[in-house]
């Protein structure tokens, strides 16, 4: 989720990066850099932290010319310092790059092989050495570029420019979004359509596979393989602000459509199909560490501890290692027993969360090992824990987490896997199986997404709702918490999230005809007892909403409205179960006219205690 931009025509080009930075810094950053052709060679600026760090910079050393590109980071490999951020260079060739290599290891091993020396821990950097390499082999900037990324795996943005070939920027995309915006006498180059509105609205969209090669005379598009291609710039009317949210209405509603897409990242070259385990080697907690963990902590906060409650049920399945499930706030001050038998989960979309960070101390003061699920590079928990395995969300803005939650559980999920195979509780056949539907669950996720308008429907007709109930049974009991979560945030109506065969011992008392309950009810072992209780509350008046994967008429006769989702394997299940929930109380809040990215009193991250 880096920002890339790139300029060539008559303007200044630094100023058309810098302005075109600051348009995208809502993506996240943690480094930022540009380089212009100036004086017969490309010149690079680059700087750690916010996007004015750049622009002093710049001020203090300017760099004039016409053409050049730019990037703001947010760091997936090495941490956020100046030898990582972009742009990169090697030998004639700077680059800036969005997304993931996965083969960078094997390429960079390739390259160190024949005399190339590396200044970062980056993927990207290895990318700027093949097309050098090309190059010196006597390919111009295009037929090197084209070369090089056929051999690249993984999700990959480029744009690159070359000392020998002046004026001229290439880039390319296998899924990351690249857009050319087309000018007089001038192009511009970006990763997202706000960096250019202010010089043009005339947009060329890459779709992945393709090649732009770009100057101030014009664009050409091709293939990877070098087919032509012939396309017409479409015209954006966005606004700006609206052009942030990707022409959503919201950054929350585009974040819950990235989910399939930020699934697909956090497994990504993680997944080992054929030996049906997983490869998580950025977890180093010591040779065979897996063997000594007797008990594990999981501890998070709001959304992130609701993904800790579902990757109990994870582990204890998949690896049968007993679990203990804490809020950060309430951990360190139960005095919890803890030395170094015990492992320490901690799960953060932010790294920064201050009662989270706290109970990694005190684990740490115990002698326990501790590992941080987090979607923030470098953050303080990723600092201070022994490892760290990242979730590829990207940067979340709306307050209220959705695709962070996903990912987490995604994540953690992987974690059960790499135990469970490491400890010989589970099968290849049956991970394999797993993983497989795992690797296929943006498919269904989308599906689910398709249905948006049923769900509206829904919301429309609950919006007035001052109480809800959320219901659901096992490891979708924590997605019941997480709707109920999700609908309490966003639309400050009353809602309570209960595992449903606890109904009877309280909560029934509140039925009533004024009481939406929603009950989870996808189809397995627990799937005739949730019917009872649904039982229960329509004998009690209380209006249903299901979701559910069946398509059982007996369902339809006792709910009162169904949002049918697809069968999945039952340990995914939460993972798709959790989709509708954050669009129902997404539309809830829309029909309320709530403040929905940032609702009355949260924060996105909270650093005090
Ligand atoms: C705040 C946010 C929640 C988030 C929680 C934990 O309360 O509003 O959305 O779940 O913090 O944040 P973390 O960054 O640690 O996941």
């Amino acid at each position: 989720m880096c920002g890339i931009v790139g300029y060539v025509g008559e303007r200044e080009a630094s100023s058309v990066l810098l302005s075109g930075l600051r348009m995208l810094e809502y993506r996240g950053y943690d480094s930022a850099g540009i380089a212009v052709m100036s004086d017969g060679d490309v010149q690079v600026r680059r700087s750690v932290g916010k996007l004015q760090n750049l622009a002093d910079l710049l001020e203090a050393d300017p760099l004039q010319g016409r053409c050049g590109i730019g990037h703001t980071r947010w760091a997936t490999h090495g941490r956020p310092s100046e030898e990582n951020a972009h742009p990169h260079r090697a030998g004639r060739v700077v680059l800036i790059h969005n997304g993931i290599i996965e083969n960078f290891l094997e390429l960079r091993a390739e390259l160190q092989r024949a005399g190339r020396t590396f200044s970062s821990e980056t993927d990207t950097e290895i990318i700027a050495h093949m097309i050098d390499v090309a190059i010196q082999g006597g390919s111009d900037l295009l037929a090197a570029t084209r070369s090089t990324v056929a051999a690249l795996e993984g999700s990959f943005s480029i744009v690159v420019m070359s000392r020998d070939e002046p004026g001229r920027l290439v880039a390319a995309k296998s899924a990351t979004p690249i857009v050319i915006g087309v000018g007089e006498g001038e192009n511009f180059i970006a990763s997202d359509v706000p960096a250019l509105l202010e010089y043009t609205r005339d947009m060329l969209f890459l779709e992945d596979g393709e090649i732009a090669e770009v100057d101030c005379d014009g664009v050409r598009l091709s293939r990877f393989d070098g087919t032509p291609i012939e396309r017409q710039p479409r015209r954006i009317t966005w606004d700006p602000v609206t052009a942030q949210k990707g022409g959503f209405k919201h950054f929350m509603l585009k974040e819950i459509h990235e989910q399939p897409q930020a699934m697909i990242d956090t497994m990504r070259g993680r997944l080992l199909l054929e030996a049906g385990d997983v490869s998580l080697a950025e977890i180093d907690l010591g040779a065979q560490w897996w063997e000594r963990v007797e008990r594990i902590d999981l501890v998070a906060c709001g959304t992130a501890w609701h993904a800790c409650l579902v990757a109990k049920f994870f582990i204890e399945k998949l690896a049968r290692i007993p679990c203990n499930v804490d809020y950060g706030s309430e951990f360190r001050y139960r005095d919890p027993i803890l030395d170094d038998r015990e492992l320490l989960i901690v799960v953060s979309q932010s790294g920064e969360t201050a009662d989270t960070l706290a109970a990694v101390e005190a684990a740490r003061e115990k002698g326990s090992r501790t590992l941080a699920v987090c979607n923030v590079v470098d953050s303080s928990i990723a600092r201070r824990v022994d490892s760290v395995l990242y979730t590829h969300a990207g940067p979340e803005i709306s307050v209220a987490s959705t695709k962070a939650f996903v990912t987490q559980l995604v994540a953690l999920l992987l974690i059960a896997v790499h135990l469970g195979r490491r400890r010989g509780f589970v099968d290849a056949d049956t991970c394999r199986q797993l993983l497989e539907e795992m690797l296929h669950l943006p498919t269904p996720l989308r599906e689910v997404l398709d249905r948006a308008d049923d769900i509206e429907a829904v919301a429309r007709r609950y919006a007035k709702a001052e109480n809800f109930l959320y219901v659901g049974r096992g490891l979708n009991y924590p997605i019941a918490l997480e709707g109920a979560l999700k609908l309490k945030e966003l639309s400050y109506i009353h809602a309570e999230g209960y595992p449903a065969g606890e109904l009877k011992h309280g909560p029934i008392a509140l039925i009533s005809e004024t009481m939406p309950v929603v009950v989870l009810l996808p189809r397995n072992t627990a799937f005739n007892k949730t019917m009872s209780n649904m039982k229960e509350i329509e004998s009690r008046g209380g209006q249903i909403i299901v979701v559910t994967d069946t398509t059982d008429a007996a369902v339809d006769a006792v709910a009162t409205d169904v949002i049918r989702v697809p069968t999945v394997n039952p340990l995914l299940m939460p993972l798709l179960l959790t989709v509708p929930l954050q669009l129902l109380a997404y539309f809830v809040a829309v029909h309320r006219g709530t403040d929905v990215d940032q609702p009355r009193n949260l924060a996105k991250s909270v650093t005090v205690e």
